[in-house]
């Protein structure tokens, strides 16, 4: 028996910040930022009741309308998420309140960029135990409201955005495959919010300090994404018996355009096989992975070979390969992508 993805639901927000714009506040140009990035634009949560409980309950609501599931027989949520609706209480809590999912538990989890990963391990083996029927995985975060617009180094990348899976049981050799997911505190002061944890508690000079907005040593960052993206997907390969000759597309984190482009150099696999939507959505860190499968579900067919890789702070990183499976039933079209 395996674990399979069955559904998938996504959800960014409206408002829309361009390169165009992010120029015109900091010293940066539209062409810098697309060739170093490939970002063009990104979503940004603007309205009050967009908290990124909102962002994931919305990717959620996105899955149940398009496919035949009854939300009453949802049995876990599972949140990845790094930006919290607050320190205390569990945002997956908010989750299971809005989106009316009674009869499940949630539990938040943070791995920053590597959190829905790390999430759709833990549901794979909690439906792999017979324990459990039917997990939502959802990947959430509203970068904006830790990123610092007065930072060229990183208002540049972040975006904010959700993206949901539904994890089954099947007995037909589909599903989720072997996974290696590593951490690493080494990386702790290379990518972090300093402040507003036990660590830092706010205080009036954490705030004037802007120690509650991301701080980046983006090139070092860069440099370790590349490897350790690299090299954990061969051994996740090798540990499923699969060679890159067997992988029909690659899902990886979209942090920046250029560390997508050397991953996919150094495992010798195509551009063509790898899913890209960074350009109209940045980094939405634990998003990225559920909306790239949202975004390009349509071309991903039953018994076709996916990898996924990704890399975040901590530093934390892994990969995972799926054979894709059989999806449930599509209902009637009541919404379309709601971007
Ligand atoms: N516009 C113009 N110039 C910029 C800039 C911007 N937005 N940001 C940085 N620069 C400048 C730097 O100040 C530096 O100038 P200097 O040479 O005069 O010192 C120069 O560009 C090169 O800086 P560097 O940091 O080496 O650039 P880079 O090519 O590494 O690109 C990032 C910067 C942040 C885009 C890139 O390092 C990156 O994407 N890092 C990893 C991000 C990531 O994966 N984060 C999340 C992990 S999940």
């Amino acid at each position: 028996m395996n674990a399979t993805i069955t559904a998938i639901g996504g959800f960014v927000p409206t408002s829309i910040l361009s390169n165009e714009t992010i120029s015109e506040t900091v010293d940066t140009t539209v062409e810098w930022i697309e060739k170093r990035t490939g970002i063009k634009e990104r979503r940004l949560a603007t309205s009050k009741d967009q908290a990124t409980s909102n962002l994931a309950c919305a990717a959620i609501e996105n899955l149940l309308e398009n496919y035949d599931v009854d939300r009453k027989e949802i049995d876990c949520v599972l949140l990845a998420t790094t930006t919290p609706d607050h320190l205390l209480t569990p945002t997956s809590s908010k989750v299971c309140e809005i989106s009316g999912l009674t009869n499940a538990f949630g539990l938040d989890l943070n791995a920053a960029c590597s959190g829905f990963l790390y999430a759709l391990e833990m549901a794979t083996t909690m439906i792999e135990s017979g324990r459990y029927k039917k997990i939502i995985v959802v990947g959430a975060d509203k970068m904006s409201s830790i990123v610092d617009y007065e930072d060229r180094n990183t208002c540049i990348l972040f975006g904010d955005g959700a993206g949901a899976v539904l994890l089954e049981k099947t007995e037909l050799g589909y599903g989720m495959m072997k996974s290696i997911l590593r951490t690493d505190g080494s990386g702790t002061s290379a990518l972090l919010v300093p402040a507003g944890g036990s660590k830092f508690p706010a205080t009036m000079g954490t705030i004037v300090n802007r120690d509650h907005y991301i701080k980046q040593e983006g090139a070092f960052v860069f440099k370790k994404a590349v490897e350790s993206m690299s090299s954990v997907s061969q051994d996740v390969l090798a540990s499923n018996d699969l060679s890159v000759k067997d992988i029909d597309w690659v899902v990886p984190h979209q942090a920046n355009l250029r560390i997508i482009n050397a991953v996919s150099e150094s495992l010798n696999i195509g551009i063509e096989k790898v899913k890209v939507n960074i350009e109209r959505y940045g980094n939405t860190t634990s998003a990225t992975i559920p909306l790239c499968l949202w975004d390009f579900a349509a071309d991903f067919k039953q018994g076709q070979n996916i990898l996924i890789t990704t890399f975040g702070a901590g530093f934390s990183w892994g990969a995972t390969c799926i054979k894709w499976g059989v999806m449930r039933k599509r209902l009637p079209a009541k919404s379309s992508k709601n971007d």
